[in-house]
């Protein structure tokens, strides 16, 4: 079976691609090279020993999307990660994210829906709760204004997926709210390339270790938490990988109980900046240099997600922990850096 990724040579999408590939099926990978490379590839090769079809493709370009939907008139589903996804950037840049994220989407909606199968895997984001007034977080849990224009292309999509599902029963989608993503494949062949200056908490932890900064900056000290840092629930990519295949097999499967469903993807437990930083000391061997600074603008105090319905519907459930996923954060950064 052919299933479309696009972004697949991202971070989440080639570890996805990697776990579709053990599964058996064709993956055709589109993506438009903006915040990853070809070389990716040879890491996807080099795990599972597929090569998969790879297409540059801008899905900006209406034209494009039109023409490559022709081709593969034949996909059983679609797994759409290509978006951007720097919170920063996005206040800076809101019409960029806004095009990049809600026109792209739109394009894929409309012409998935001119296919006689039409499964779509959405990429959202526990971003879309906000501070969340109950911990853990469940899918029920209130949609809150969102606190960037990228986690408003979040909820935007969410919403227009939901309306498209409405008025069209062939569609058939899950939106996966993923929480905190972290870590690499084990092989080291495949993990994230931030590029320039990370403004995730992990890939800072290993550049500061590797010598490539100087420091990590520890966002707030003094919050209402155990040890006064952020609380977030951290999971491992490639359990979050293996996800996507469950949640597609369910539709090829035509267990959906409705034609719009959305799943938490978290580890269910939350952990502390600190407690980061220890499971980062603890297997790694070293001695984290940080700071602890003011607070970020924007941070939420603590999210962690309720995985019930994920566990007991899709029938997942992660198998990694923190240390598994820090220990193979260095291990890639320490691959790339050829130390
Ligand atoms: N942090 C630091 N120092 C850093 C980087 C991060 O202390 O240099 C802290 C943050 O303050 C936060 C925690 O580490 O408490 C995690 O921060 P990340 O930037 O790694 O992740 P976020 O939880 O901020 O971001 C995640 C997703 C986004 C999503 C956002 C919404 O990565 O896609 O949640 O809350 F939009």
């Amino acid at each position: 079976m052919k299933v479309l990724v696009t972004g697949g040579l991202g971070f989440i999408g080639s570890h996805t691609v990697v776990e579709l590939q053990n599964e058996g099926f064709e993956v055709v990978i589109i993506d438009d090279l903006s915040n990853s490379s070809e070389d990716v590839l040879d890491g996807i090769v080099a795990i599972s020993g597929v090569k998969p079809h790879f297409e540059k493709l801008d899905l900006k370009v209406k034209e494009d999307v039109i023409s490559f939907f022709k081709k593969h008139s034949d996909v059983a589903g679609v797994i759409h990660f290509a978006a951007s996804k720097a919170v920063g950037e996005s206040v800076n840049k809101p019409l960029m994210y806004y095009e990049n994220n809600i026109n792209t989407l739109v394009y894929v909606l409309q012409e998935l829906s001119k296919l006689n199968t039409q499964n779509f895997i959405f990429s959202s984001s526990c971003t879309v709760y906000g501070q969340a007034d109950e911990l853990p977080i469940s899918e029920n849990a209130p949609v809150k204004p969102a606190e960037s224009p990228y986690g408003n292309t979040k909820q935007i999509g969410e919403e227009i997926i939901k309306d498209t599902c409405k008025i069209n029963e062939n569609l058939n989608s899950i939106a996966l709210r993923y929480f905190n993503p972290i870590g690499a494949h084990f092989s080291a062949e495949i993990g994230e390339l931030p590029i320039g200056v990370p403004q995730n908490l992990v890939p800072y932890i290993t550049q500061t270790a590797i010598g490539m900064r100087e420091q990590l900056s520890v966002f707030g000290g003094d919050y209402p938490t155990p040890d006064g840092t952020c609380i977030r629930d951290y999971i491992h990519v490639v359990d979050l990988a293996k996800a996507h295949v469950v949640a597609l097999q369910r539709l090829l499967e035509n267990k959906n109980v409705s034609n719009y469903e959305v799943f938490n993807l978290g580890t269910g437990t939350g952990s502390s900046v600190l407690e980061a930083i220890q499971s980062f000391d603890r297997v790694s061997g070293k001695k984290l240099n940080y700071k602890i600074v003011d607070r970020r603008e924007g941070d939420v105090v603590a999210a962690y997600a309720e995985t019930k319905k994920a566990n007991d519907v899709l029938g997942w459930k992660t198998e990694l922990n923190l240390d598994d996923a820090m220990a193979s954060a260095w291990k890639w950064e320490q691959k790339i850096r050829n130390k």
